[in-house]
């Protein structure tokens, strides 16, 4: 990898340590510092996850004026017609694990689907990454690791769910793994250029 010197340092914003232990070592194996910062995530009501995290980003960027990134992720099951995507926050807060396995008891349809878009803005950069990982819903819940729906998911080609796998056994599948690598490779790509720019100016 080429030296970027210090303009490998990048915010994380979230308030989610589950989140940001699964960022970091794939932030590392790119060459990026991250540091977590919580309480400048603003959560706007929409049905699209990336207007919700380019808006956070924005705002976030505006208190901030630091280099970062910024997730948003959701839940997508086929059988409630993409319930709770983007609303997966405040449904996970109100019923839960428990309340999703309830609305799919009885539903032999089990197919869902992890969305992540992530945005970074690192001036002159904005970049948007998107990732997925389809899998199905548990019949019970399955594990003590991760968080939110994790217990209740197993992801496609695996028997355990989230809840049940490592970190980094996690970052193999997960949506916010693909999403984060794909956003940092580039941002990575775009900062050598930029250093190559600076070193070779007259
Ligand atoms: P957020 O708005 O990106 O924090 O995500 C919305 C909700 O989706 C979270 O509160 C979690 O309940 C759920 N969620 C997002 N990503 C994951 C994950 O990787 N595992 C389990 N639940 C997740």
């Amino acid at each position: 990898m080429k030296d970027i010197g210090n303009l490998n340092e990048i915010l994380f914003i979230t308030g989610n340590k589950h989140k940001y232990s699964e960022v970091l070592p794939i932030a590392r194996s790119l060459g990026f510092k991250t540091v977590m910062k919580p309480g400048y995530k603003l959560e706007i009501q929409s049905d699209s996850l990336e207007d919700i995290s380019i808006t956070a980003a924005i705002e976030a960027y505006k208190y901030l004026k630091k280099p970062l990134m910024i997730e948003d992720a959701g839940l997508f099951i086929d059988a409630l017609n993409g319930f709770p995507g983007p609303y997966s926050s405040y449904v996970y807060k109100t019923i839960g694990c428990d309340g999703i396995l309830k609305l799919m008891m009885n539903r032999t349809e089990r197919y869902a689907t992890f969305r992540s878009v992530v945005t970074i803005i690192y001036p002159p950069f904005i970049i948007v990454e998107r990732g997925e990982c389809r899998g199905s819903i548990a019949y019970e819940k399955r594990g003590d690791k991760g968080f939110g729906f994790d217990p209740i998911f197993i992801p496609l080609g695996e028997e355990r769910t989230f809840a049940e796998m490592s970190v980094n056994k996690k970052n193999v599948f997960s949506h916010r793994a693909k999403a984060v690598r794909k956003a940092l490779y580039k941002l990575r790509k775009l900062l050598e250029a930029l250093s190559d720019i600076n070193l070779n100016a007259p």
